[in-house]
């Protein structure tokens, strides 16, 4: 839908909900503007075992709901009362831990009789960039929002990479995804050939920062590929094979960590530009780039991403830090763009039937 100023005078109150990985989330939204964003973190608990185990996930979802719910409410359970619609992400994700969040949400959504709202994952890290803080400033005001699109989004979490044509609100169009593994997965399983933990991502972000440029290089994951996709599991089994020459050498690791990971994060950047670039010149109508997802918390990917759009006169629009994570505020948000649109259900039946899509695609 083509949004007008008209309608984003319209300011509903909306609690949003995810539990599709590892963190507990509940944020509660006016319109764009965040009144409060909470989350328990599980990730020291999941590094032990080196990744998400599903099952513990799912218990502690169950254990810290309440509590994460109770406090995005400030504490007050009567506010529940003021709350417009409940928007829960509904996929993609892990099975048994979106249902966590969604059978929550039903619970409210049928107790206080509040319009529910089922939303995808990745449309909420898609605008994430677009919330805005509870003063009503971000980097988007309503001005800029109606004349953003069309966008083209870059989206890379931990299962994700895709770019997606977003011809407006509610209208997409996947351009290019990963083949194999997503570029967060890469990180991680570079982190984890390092021995430097879970999640390894910004480890070897800030180990990079030290290394020097092209010491040490790996070569640009689809390079010469005529589409939009991406692949990161050739530059992972390379990093496995060029880790395992050096520790052969007797190399002492602290001699080569550093540079290992400048080469590795320079191959990925290398990597989105050289997509980012194609699909923008594909694409001559695009007026703004989006980003979204963990993988922005690397300031370089970040920075690299805006010199694209700057060098072809785009708007850039990346989230604050606190939401390039998973997060509920993005998932309101995105709950808050359906509202606009009228996709949202109120019949007690229709609710009942919202079922987990793990793999729900945009
Ligand atoms: O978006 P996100 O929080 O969760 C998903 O929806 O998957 O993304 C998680 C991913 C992980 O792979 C993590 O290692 C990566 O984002 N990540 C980073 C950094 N911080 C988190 N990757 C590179 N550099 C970082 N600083
Ligand atoms: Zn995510």
């Amino acid at each position: 839908m083509v949004l007008t100023k008209e309608e984003l005078k319209e300011k509903p109150l909306i609690l949003g909900i995810d539990t599709s990985c590892d963190d507990t989330s509940v944020a509660l939204l006016r319109g764009r503007e965040v009144i409060s964003s909470q989350l328990s973190s599980q990730i020291e608990l999941h590094s032990e075992f080196g990744g998400v185990v599903p099952d513990l996930a799912k218990r502690l979802h169950e254990e810290n709901i309440e509590g994460v719910y109770m406090k995005a409410l400030g504490n007050n359970p009567g506010m529940i009362h003021n709350v417009d619609y409940i928007a829960v992400t509904i996929g993609p994700g892990l099975a048994i831990d979106l249902e966590v969040g969604i059978k929550y949400a039903k619970e409210l959504s049928l107790r206080y009789n509040k319009p529910f709202i089922p939303v995808n994952h990745m449309e909420g890290h898609m605008f994430s960039s677009l919330l805005l803080n509870s003063k009503g400033k971000g980097l988007v005001n309503d001005d800029e929002l109606i004349n953003a699109f069309p966008a083209l989004a870059l989206l890379m979490s931990g299962k994700h990479t895709e770019i997606v044509y977003v011809n407006s609100i509610g209208k997409y169009k996947k351009l290019g995804q990963t083949l194999d593994d997503a570029a967060g997965e890469a990180f991680d399983k570079v982190g984890r050939l390092l021995n430097l933990g879970y999640p390894g991502g910004p480890v070897v972000s800030e180990f990079a920062k030290r290394g020097r440029r092209g010491v040490i290089e790996f070569s640009t994951p689809m390079k010469s590929s005529n589409d939009f996709n991406f692949s990161y599991s050739g530059i992972k089994t390379a990093a496995l094979y060029r880790a395992k020459e050096l520790r052969e050498k007797g190399v002492p690791e602290r001699e080569w960590i550093y540079d290992f990971c400048r080469g590795f994060v320079d191959a990925v950047i290398d990597s989105v530009v050289i997509k980012l670039k194609k699909a923008i010149e594909k694409k001559a109508d695009v007026k703004s780039i989006l980003v979204g997802g963990g993988v922005f918390n690397n300031e370089e990917i970040l920075r690299a991403v805006g010199r694209v759009s700057k060098e072809y006169g785009l708007n850039y629009y990346y989230p604050e830090i606190e939401y390039r994570s998973d997060n509920a505020a993005m998932i309101a948000l995105s709950g808050y763009f359906n509202v606009l649109q009228k996709k949202v259900l109120t019949e007690k039946e229709d609710i009942l039937v919202v079922d987990r899509d793990p793999r729900l695609s945009l």
